[in-house]
């Protein structure tokens, strides 16, 4: 096992620290004294990054490197930045690929202190599951959409600095948990009686709540593997959308009305909410890449790798990180 270091009062740079995993990381490092150091667009909005300890440095990685100064003195580096939606596929590439290469030449330049690397891939990087066994690290790479394949293409990215920086790769699955926007959409229209379903097939997922998730990147931190491993983080759970559904059913306490959409439907469905994100000038949350993702029958990997090397034991499964999640978004009236 490799030496254990501590983030506990270290400088830490932080990318993506206004999106839903970036916020939470954030929270957490600063609870444990870390200077922050988080890299923001100009057009972001982090009014949430004021807490004594956060400091803010302007770029954009699809554009160029991060300041100088936002290396500079890092201990580590946690890579959250990511489009998870976007109008084209060259843009998820900007984002997702072309971003990671600008972030680790710079990292290669400048910070020469650098203890961890955590660079937060997805389980769209290695695709479905094809035969209803959860992957492993082992699976071969089939990602679907054009979001997984520039997520693939980052972590190939972040490999290639493997030999000079001590990067971790981790895919997590759908993430959920307080804030979180996209699968709340899901939630929300259960809260309003209806269960969507798509086709008759079952469908099964894995999960994990950001809470774990943001435990698993300060676990991988402080105890860095082999440079370039890389390692799927899941709550250890393999969910029907059924199960979820009943689940928030039962923390919201509603009845809903079924509703099956064919699954031909979708595509069409697809083109009409991509016309309106382009009235909108903004990417739409449902798009013929998403009827990819949603038309497969599992996506699910195993965390076995991840909680041996660490001896990692999530806190929530996810019946109780739905309640809590739930719970959150009552209090806070999202829902
Ligand atoms: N959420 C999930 O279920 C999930 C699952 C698996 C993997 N992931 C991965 O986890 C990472 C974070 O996801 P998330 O859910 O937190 O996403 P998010 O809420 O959409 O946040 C994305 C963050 O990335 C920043 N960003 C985007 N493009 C950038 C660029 N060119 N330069 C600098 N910053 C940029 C955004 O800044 P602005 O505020 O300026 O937009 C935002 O802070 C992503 O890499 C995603 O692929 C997420």
């Amino acid at each position: 096992m490799n030496e254990t270091l501590t983030i506990d009062g270290a400088t830490v740079l932080v990318t993506g620290a206004t999106g839903f995993i970036g916020h939470h990381l954030v929270q957490d490092l600063v609870g444990r004294g870390a200077r922050v150091h988080c890299l923001v667009r100009k057009s972001s909005d982090a009014s949430g990054l004021k807490e004594e300890g956060i400091r803010l440095h302007f770029g954009d990685l699809a554009e160029g490197p991060p300041p100088r100064e936002a290396l500079a003195g890092a201990d580590y580096l946690f890579h959250c930045a990511g489009l998870t939606k976007a109008k084209t596929r060259k843009e998820y590439f900007l984002a997702n690929a072309l971003a990671c290469r600008h972030l680790y030449e710079a990292c290669g330049a400048h910070a020469r202190n650098i203890k961890g690397i955590i660079h937060l891939s997805s389980l769209a990087s290695a695709g479905p599951t094809p035969n209803g066994a959860p992957l492993t690290e082992a699976s071969p790479c089939r990602p679907i959409t054009y979001y997984g394949r520039s997520k693939l293409e980052g972590e190939n990215i972040a490999r290639d600095f493997a030999s000079s920086l001590p990067i971790c790769i981790l895919r997590p699955p759908v993430v959920y948990g307080p804030r979180e926007k996209n699968f709340f959409t899901f939630l929300k229209t259960i809260k309003n009686g209806i269960r969507l379903r798509i086709g008759t097939a079952p469908r099964t997922l894995s999960l994990i709540h950001v809470e774990d998730l943001v435990r698993a990147m300060l676990a991988a931190a402080e105890r860095p593997p082999e440079a370039g491993s890389v390692f799927f983080v899941t709550d250890g759970g393999v969910y029907s959308w059924d199960e979820v559904s009943d689940t928030a059913m039962h923390h919201l306490r509603v009845r809903c009305r079924s509703i099956t959409l064919p699954e031909g439907g979708l595509a069409l469905a697809a083109l009409v909410m991509e016309a309106l994100g382009r009235l909108r000038k903004e990417a739409p949350l449902f798009d013929r890449q998403r009827v990819k993702d949603i038309r497969q029958s599992s996506w699910t990997a195993s965390p076995e790798k991840f909680f041996a090397h660490y001896r990692f034991q999530p806190k929530f499964d996810m019946q109780t990180g739905l309640g809590e999640t739930l719970g959150w978004y009552r209090e806070n009236r999202w829902l």
